[in-house]
């Protein structure tokens, strides 16, 4: 049995927001009522907020969308034969989970987490998510070269996630540099994406890539509050209703595609692309180097190898490896 399957099962006859008695959750189910009440508390472990009123039942505190494995894989149509999908309830980080078995898992494993307890996020960060509010997600991509062709890579990565916004029909996102999604909301910039990259193997031969997506999808005030930047959801920016499984199936067809350019062309075929989008058009930045330095400037172009090319306010072109964009 799948880690707590009684408690997702559960979550899911819940998730309508409305009162379900025990009694009634253990018939639908086919467990015991203890079972029904051991998975309630072990969702208050996990710190989904359930009320539980006497007579009446159980009940969240609004309706939720998990994700269906089945919902997934119909929507991924023919790539479900190509892409190893696993769904989980619960982990610490799917990026975690997926580099500890990068060695038993096959090429193109995604995995998808309805509860990610730890998310690392990029630069030592935590990434908060929360059930039903965030979409997380890791995949795996064995490549058949090594590392130090790898360039590039996390900005197509979030050429991918622009694509999958215009597809949903959000158009006034961009990228800030090298991979977050930036959502226009009232004249502010927030930040709805993240991409971690994290590397394994060799940098000449062989080498594998776990790629974290995190992308808020509901966004609670409470969760907001713990986000130290500025950040949206696609619920915020959206007229219409998602699904999150059609989402993370777009999202696993683009990266998809972008990856299998990437093996052929490298960051060359994308980077008008990436330019096209770039969040700060015609606007100065600051950008923080590893070191803690700060600079300021435009940013004018990318290298071959997807590093930044920021004009200075001394007339100068400096490069840039590493480091984080802001707004001034
Ligand atoms: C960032 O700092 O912008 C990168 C965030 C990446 C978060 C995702 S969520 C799924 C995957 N698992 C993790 O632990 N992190 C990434």
């Amino acid at each position: 049995m799948k880690q707590y399957e009684i408690a997702f099962k559960t979550l899911a006859i819940l998730s309508d927001g409305l009162f379900h008695s025990g009694e009634m959750i253990a018939n639908e189910l086919g467990f015991s009522r203890v079972s029904i009440w051991k998975a309630i508390n072990d969702l208050k472990k996990l710190n989904v907020e359930i009320f539980s009123v006497r007579k009446k039942g159980y009940r969240l505190p609004k309706a939720i969308k998990i994700l269906s494995e089945k919902k997934i894989v119909e929507a991924l149509g023919e790539l479900s034969q190509f892409v190893n999908f696993e769904l989980l309830n619960v982990i610490d980080s799917t990026n975690k989970y997926l580099l500890n078995q990068s060695k038993n898992k096959p090429h193109a494993t995604v995995v998808c987490s309805n509860l990610q307890t730890n998310g690392k996020g990029r630069r030592g960060r935590v990434w908060q998510s929360a059930l039903g509010e965030s979409i997380t997600m890791s995949i795996l991509w064995k490549f058949n070269f090594g590392a130090s062709q790898l360039s590039g890579l996390s900005l197509v990565i979030g050429i991918a996630l622009q694509r999958v916004m215009q597809k949903i029909g959000i158009y006034n996102s961009s990228l800030k540099w090298p991979n977050d999604v930036l959502v226009d909301a009232n004249d502010d910039l927030k930040k709805i994406a993240g991409v971690l990259i994290e590397l394994q193997g060799d940098m000449e031969s062989r080498c594998s890539a776990v790629i974290g997506v995190g992308l808020n999808f509901d966004l609670s005030t409470k969760q907001q509050k713990k986000i130290d930047q500025l950040a949206t959801s696609i619920t915020s920016v959206s007229s219409k209703s998602h699904d999150p499984n059609e989402i993370v199936s777009l999202i696993i067809k683009e990266i998809v595609n972008v990856l299998s350019d990437f093996e052929k062309t490298h960051f060359e075929s994308f980077k008008t692309e990436w330019l096209d989008s770039r969040a700060f058009k015609d606007q100065k930045v600051q950008f923080q180097k590893g070191s803690g330095e700060k600079i300021t400037g435009n940013i004018i172009d990318l290298d071959d190898d997807g590093s930044l090319l920021l004009l200075k306010d001394d007339g100068k072109i400096e490069k840039l490896l590493s480091g984080e964009v802001s707004s001034i």
